[in-house]
């Protein structure tokens, strides 16, 4: 075969191999073939030696011509190779700059509404110089009945739906308490009725201002009833309380909570085995739109009961009620949460589905105060 077409089957196989190089890998490797030691364009190029002089003089030109297009054809193949990897890099690491950022996790927890609600209301009472109690879910017939002035076989009993607990060794059933009123005695409660078991908060000497939020549960269960739900109890006994102070105390509470400049309650006479006299309050407000509007329009919302401690119960709790008078007052507090924040379904708040949540729930840092405003 001559040199001539022994150069030009080198160089198209060659040729070939190069273009069908797709990695820099198999192009290193075309490489070694043809431009390594024992690669084929050396081998050519080592019979240079062993030809006669004449020879050379065409040959060597021509298989060094070879050799140089050869690396020639395989730099630039390799750039080219380079230049895709690059940009397939590229592609695969393309990040869209206009997609919303992953929050960290901090961000995206949730304050239950009612969480929210109960620090809001301790934000704007203790404002007002209330401190806060709790008692125990579980509860003695005594604190939630008797001591609150409800008598045996009262039919006022029959009306909480209250669920019993199976009876203790000693025989006595206890039960869950169906409202809050029972920390109410326990906060008055002196020495003349011992601590019992989930005694919680200590007693006050009056004069006694505190609120007591806590679980309440009644056998009960539609769109605004669910058989846990929370309240909010308030107390205020000294010497001279009055309802002219019950009154003031309610509009403002009711102001801050509501974030309203002004707010026009009513009256109207009730009845609790706990307070004499019974008030319940509704609260004005307007529901022309879809939604019931506090402090405006000429409606009327229920949204408390209250009324001045009867002396019964001051006595039952250790106090002289020919010293000691005073006012209390019992709120529903998911009511108010919806009403201030516009969910629909109470039962929703206890389904901990985190759709609901992420909707209605608060962010973890944005405390509710005063000065920095409740619910913003
Ligand atoms: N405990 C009552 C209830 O759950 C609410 C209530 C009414 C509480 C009047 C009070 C009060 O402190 O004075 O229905």
């Amino acid at each position: 075969m001559s040199l001539e077409t022994q150069i030009s089957d080198l160089r198209a196989e060659i040729t070939a191999a190069i273009e069908a190089a797709e990695t820099e890998q198999s192009l290193d490797a075309v490489r070694v073939a043809a431009l390594g030691k024992k690669g084929s364009v050396s081998a050519l190029l080592a019979t240079l030696g062993t030809m006669a002089p004449e020879d050379r003089k065409t040959a060597g030109p021509a298989i060094n011509g070879l050799k140089n297009e050869i690396a020639g054809l395989i730099e630039a193949r390799g750039s080219e190779l380079r230049d895709k990897a690059l940009e397939a890099r590229l592609a695969a690491e393309t990040v869209d700059v206009t997609l919303p950022l992953q929050p960290a996790p901090t961000a995206r927890g949730r304050i239950h509404p009612i969480s929210q609600v109960m620090d809001e209301i301790a934000a704007i009472f203790s404002d007002m110089g209330f401190s806060i109690a709790e008692g125990p879910d579980i509860e003695t017939d005594y604190f939630n009945f008797t001591a609150l002035n409800f008598p045996e076989g009262h039919p006022a009993r029959e009306m909480h739906d209250t669920f019993f607990l199976k009876p203790g060794a000693d025989g006595e059933r206890k039960l869950l308490r169906t409202h809050t009123s029972p920390v109410q005695v326990r906060v008055m409660q002196k020495t003349n009725n011992p601590p019992t078991a989930g005694y919680i908060t200590p007693p006050i000497d009056p004069p006694i201002r505190v609120v007591m939020p806590g679980r309440t549960y009644r056998n009960d269960s539609d769109q605004t009833h669910t058989p846990m739900f929370h309240q909010v109890e308030g107390l205020v006994i000294d010497k001279s309380s009055h309802i002219g102070q019950l009154r003031w105390v309610l509009e403002e509470f009711l102001k801050a909570y509501f974030e309203i400049p002004d707010v026009t309650l009513r009256f109207r006479p009730s009845f609790f085995p706990f307070t004499e006299p019974s008030m319940e309050v509704d609260v004005q407000c307007d529901r022309s739109g879809g939604e019931v509007k506090i402090g405006q329009g000429s409606d009327w919302l229920e949204i408390l009961g209250c009324g001045m401690v009867h002396p019964n119960v001051i006595a039952n709790a250790g106090l002289d009620p020919d010293v000691y008078q005073g006012f209390a007052w019992g709120m529903g507090i998911d009511r108010i949460a919806m009403l201030k924040y516009g969910m629909p379904d109470l039962r929703a708040f206890f389904d901990a589905d985190q759709r609901w949540l992420d909707h209605y729930g608060f962010r973890p840092f944005d405390l509710p105060t005063l000065f920095a405003g409740l619910s913003s």
